[in-house]
This record gives C-alpha cells, structure tokens and sequence, in this order.
C-alpha cells in the first residue's frame, strides 16, 4: 500500500523520482522521501506529502536514486518511519511496499547480534540483514537475505558502493521502465509512461539488477528473461488534464471507458470457461464486490445461471466451492484478499478468471485466464471509471451466455452515460452536505448500486451512508430516520415501482426527506418526493450505469461542497495489499 520509485541513468534522479512519487500518491501519502548517490547516501524524508514538500528533496545529488510514498502499517507516519531506511553503516538504503510478517522475530535476532534500530518499521530489518551480508556484491546480498523474508515485498535497494539499483518482488507489484540508457522501477507503470512504454514486469521471486547500460533478472539465484511488454496507457491519463480533481476527471472519462471495455470480449474471446460454466462464485473486495453482485443478479435472472458471491476476505470461512468458475473481480489487481480467494479457489482445482484494470498486475498471474478492462489509468483512490469499465465487462458477459440479447443496448449505453454527466445535482448535494447520515435503498439491482452509491458518499464526503436493500430499512433502520437523515431512493418502472413507492411513502411519514432517481416523466414519483433526479428513459442495464453515474457525481459534488481531499480521503490508500 506505498509507491515506491527508482530511477538510474544518466539524469539526475531526483526530479525525476519526485514527479514519478507524485504519480504514485494514491498508493499512500502519510510520508515519504527519497535517497540518492551523491556524496554518500543523500536521503531526505518527511512526514507528509511529497505534493506539497517536494521542494524538500530537489537539492538531492546523483543519476541513481530510489524514493517511496507510505500508507502506514508499523509505525506512526512520522519523518524517522518514514522510508528510505538505512543499515548501521549508512552503506546501504531501502525502500519496501508490502509487509514483513516475521519482521520482529528478525529484528530481536538482530539486536541481539549489536545492530541499531531507528525506526518503529518492519522495514529497517531488511536494510540491517543486507548489511550482514553484504561484502563487495550487492545483489548477492540481497539473494541471501530475501529467503529470510516472510510476506509481501517489492524493494528498491542502494548502496554508494555500487553502480546499480537491486530490485527484488514478492506479491507485491514492481515494474521495470526500460529506457534509452536509463532504467526506472516503479510500483506501476503511471511514472514510467512519461519516459518509456517498454517495461518488464517481475515475477514473485524475481531480483533484478539494474545498471545504466543493462538490466539483469533472476529467479532466486538463478538468472531468468522476462519478456518485454508495450503498455499503451497514455501519459495524458495520468494527468488532471485541466478538472480540479482526478476523480471529476475519471467520472467523465466513463462514456469511453465503458465503450472500451465492451469490446474486450466477443463470442471468440469469451474464455472456455465462462462458455461451459454452469455456476459462478465471485469473490472482490469493495466497490468491486458491488460490480459482482450487479453482476450476479443479472447473470441468475438472465441466463438462469446461479452464482454465489463473497467478499474476498471472507472467502475462506465457508466451505470451497465444487467444480465451478470463479470470478476475481480487482480494478488494481493487487488486493490481498482477492488474490487469496483466487488462490484458495485454485487449491481446490476450481477454473478461475480475473478481471482487472492494470497490466501486469499479479492477480493476471494468479488467475487461469485474465481479462482486461479498457479503463486506462485511475489515480483517485475512490473507484470510479474502473468501476463502470468492470461492469462494462461484467455485462458483455451476461450478454454474451444470454446469446447476445443486448449487443445493441451496450452499443449505446455510452451514451446515456454522457447525458448524466451534464445533470444538475446542486439541490441534492445541499440535502446531502448538511446530513448526519444518509440512506441509499432500492431493489433487485439497484440495491448493490445503492451500496455503491454509499460507498461513494462515505468514502470521500465523510458523511455516513449505508445502502440497504428498500425491503430492510423498517426491520430497523427505521429507528434512525428525521429530517437530518435523508433517503436517496432508486425507483425505476419495472416490476419493483409499486413496493418502492410504497416504501418512500413510509419513509417520509417518519419524517425523512427522500431524494429519488426515477425515469424522466414520472410525475407520480416526483410528486411525493422531496427531490426528483429524473434518468433517461433506457433499458434496465443502462439504468443500472446511469444512477451509478449520478451518485458518484452527487459524491464528488458533496465532498467539495464539503472541503474534502476529494482525490485522497484520508486514511484510504488506492490499492489495498494488506490482508
Ligand atoms: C472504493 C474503492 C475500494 C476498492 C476496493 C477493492 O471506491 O475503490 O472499495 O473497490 O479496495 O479494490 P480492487 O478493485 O483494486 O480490488
């Protein structure tokens, strides 16, 4: 859950590893800082954000560096936690995404043979077992300390004694930007775009060794080729591109994302797997755990095919599935609990799929078969277009089981899309900004997308909100509804309207403002509530992406209403590799 950079070339390396930690914010931003090859190890870090120190770290000398962006785990964010960390000697510096899960059996081994700890981080054990053994060879040193390692780790390591940076992977992501005379290594590839589209992407296991002139893998001690990959993101997706957030940004980036993201899959591509399957499980985390119960409701009610679904973290506390496909839904690729699922699901020879956003990512290595999403980079920590490209996906599977009964809706479901961009929200968003807590309910479908739209507002507005199935609120949640605690409520004319509009009447007997999404025209709806969103008239599936699309505008708009880091919440960090 930190970035983590590296740049050797012919350059100075600070700028660059700056801008590329810049990049990589959304991963953490409670510290950071960076180490180079000057005069000696030259290290600047600080509690706080690189975005708004870096000035800080620009007076740092030399063409080698590495530098790091950090989401707590051990240790207070502070200037001394924060990374790089050093050996005893000052001889050698680190820095390290992931977590070392035998760190304090190490660290005592370590006190007790006389070495120094300044921090309160899993972390410095790394940088004194590298100064144990390291006599004239770097990478050696780091192949015969990483067997000791327990858990997850991308590292970056320097030394002043070495021309070289010496990378090692272990479940947690680490790129290599291969340049001209110049090599760069990144947590992904959002750094990297600026410089190179060629990358290698490390396996588990893997160390490399990085000089300006040359980049050397191995497997342990083994020396390896890893092929070289294309990656055709474009530089301008990481950039705010004249928005005020990224998150604005990304929302109005969907019509194409979704477009995209259909066409990742047709009757010739559709993996093996999903053409036979008779059942599903779906295991995610989040708002990708809401995509897969969207998508489990229309999958069972169109192609009649029963899926079961998990939150990934939880997967392992019920008995494994028999002999079906399962589905790992993660726009990062890199969440814990999803790659465990998955791993869990192929322990018991289940055929397993993946559906993610980022290339190279380690679920793609996990799973049996990968499909990509088309969502190009997200950089706010709250999932939005990756979110609408997975059901992009997740629908033109259902299309594609249900013998194709939808082409034409999902041809022009961009569309709609387009027209909920431009929507009016400003009398929602004064409801919502000055509420203590707000509900979201519907039904069928729309109660996942109420999830989401709850997620959404609580994650970056700090309001509470909780989605609901629009049966449940009177089993108790009644108890909470007054005039502070408005009601957003989905109510779409298909075969739940009667029961949804008898649910809001009861709501708003109890005092609650309700707040609809309905179909434009209903003037039944819109004249027992308080406020009315009217939705283009379009089928069930694109209702579905339409008031998605609006209660991630209603949060956006709420959160800066409300002065919040729209694109940072606090606390959150974008890719969660922690279990
Ligand atoms: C919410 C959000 C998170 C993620 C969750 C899973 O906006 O982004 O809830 O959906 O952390 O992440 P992935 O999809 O990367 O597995």
């Amino acid at each position: 859950m930190c970035g983590i950079v590296g740049y050797i070339g012919r350059k100075t390396a600070a700028p660059i590893i700056i801008k590329g930690l810049k990049k990589l914010e959304y991963r953490g931003y409670d510290s950071f800082g960076i180490a180079t090859i000057g005069s000696g190890i030259e290290i600047c870090k600080h509690a706080g954000r690189i975005s708004e120190n870096a000035r800080s770290a620009l007076h740092l000398n030399g063409t080698i560096g590495i530098g790091h962006t950090r989401w707590a785990t051990h240790g207070v964010p502070n200037d001394i936690n924060a990374h790089p960390h050093t050996d005893c000697k000052n001889r050698i510096a680190i820095v390290h995404n992931g977590i070392i899960e035998n760190y304090a059996i190490l660290k005592r081994q370590l006190i007790a043979r006389g070495h120094r700890f300044l921090s309160e981080t899993d972390t410095e054990v790394i940088a004194h077992l590298i100064e144990e053994n390291y006599k004239d060879n770097l990478l050696s040193a780091v192949q015969n300390i990483v067997p000791k390692l327990q858990g997850s780790f991308a590292l970056l390591v320097i030394s002043p004694e070495e021309e070289r940076i010496i990378a090692a992977r272990n479940a947690s992501p680490l790129v290599i930007g291969i340049g001209d005379g110049e090599y760069f290594a990144a947590s992904d590839m959002t750094p990297v775009l600026e410089y190179t589209e060629r990358a290698v992407f490390l396996e588990d296991g893997d160390i490399a060794s990085l000089s300006p002139a040359n980049l050397e893998i191995y497997h342990g001690e083994k020396r390896v080729e890893r092929s070289v990959e294309l990656v055709d993101w474009s530089v301008e997706d990481t950039r705010k591109g004249g928005f005020a957030h990224y998150m604005l940004k990304e929302i109005y980036e969907q019509p194409q994302a979704f477009y995209d993201s259909t066409r990742t899959l047709d009757q010739e591509t559709l993996p093996a797997s999903v053409k036979k399957t008779s059942s599903v499980a779906i295991v995610a985390c989040g708002s990708s755990f809401h995509a897969g119960l969207i998508f489990k409701y229309l999958l069972e009610e169109t192609c009649g095919i029963p899926a079961r679904i998990e939150y990934a973290s939880e997967f392992k506390y019920f008995p494994p599935p028999v002999s079906c496909l399962v589905i790992g839904i993660t726009q990062s690729g890199e969440t814990a609990d999803t790659l465990t699922a998955l791993k869990q699901a192929k322990s018991h020879n289940c055929p397993t799929i993946a559906i993610t956003n980022v290339p190279g990512s380690s679920v793609s290595r996990i799973a049996d078969t990968t499909i990509f999403m088309r969502a190009g980079p997200e950089i706010s920590v709250a999932a939005t277009k990756s979110f609408i490209a997975q059901l992009a996906v997740l629908m033109q599977l259902v299309n594609l089981r249900s013998g194709e009964q939808f082409t034409k809706v999902l041809l022009h479901a961009h569309r709609a899309i387009e027209e909920v961009l431009l929507m009016d929200l400003s009398d929602a968003v004064s409801a919502c900004k000055q509420a203590q807590s707000i509900f979201y309910v519907g039904r069928g479908p729309f109660y996942p997308v109420s999830l989401e739209g709850a997620l959404k507002m609580k994650e970056i507005s700090y309001i509470h909100a909780e989605g609901y199935a629009a049966g449940e609120l009177k089993h108790g949640p009644f108890a909470l509804l007054s005039k502070d605690t408005p009601v957003i409520a989905i109510c779409m004319p298909d075969e739940t309207y009667g029961v949804m509009i008898s649910n809001i009447k009861e709501m708003k007997a109890r005092g609650a403002p309700v707040i609809a999404l309905g179909i434009e025209g209903d003037s039944e709806l819109a004249d027992i509530v308080d406020i009315f969103i009217p939705l283009p008239k379009t089928h069930k599936f694109v209702q579905i992406l339409t008031s998605l699309v609006v209660f991630q505008l209603l949060a956006y708009h709420t959160a800066v209403a409300l002065q919040r880091d729209v694109d940072k919440p606090r606390n959150l960090a974008k890719s969660v590799t922690v279990e």
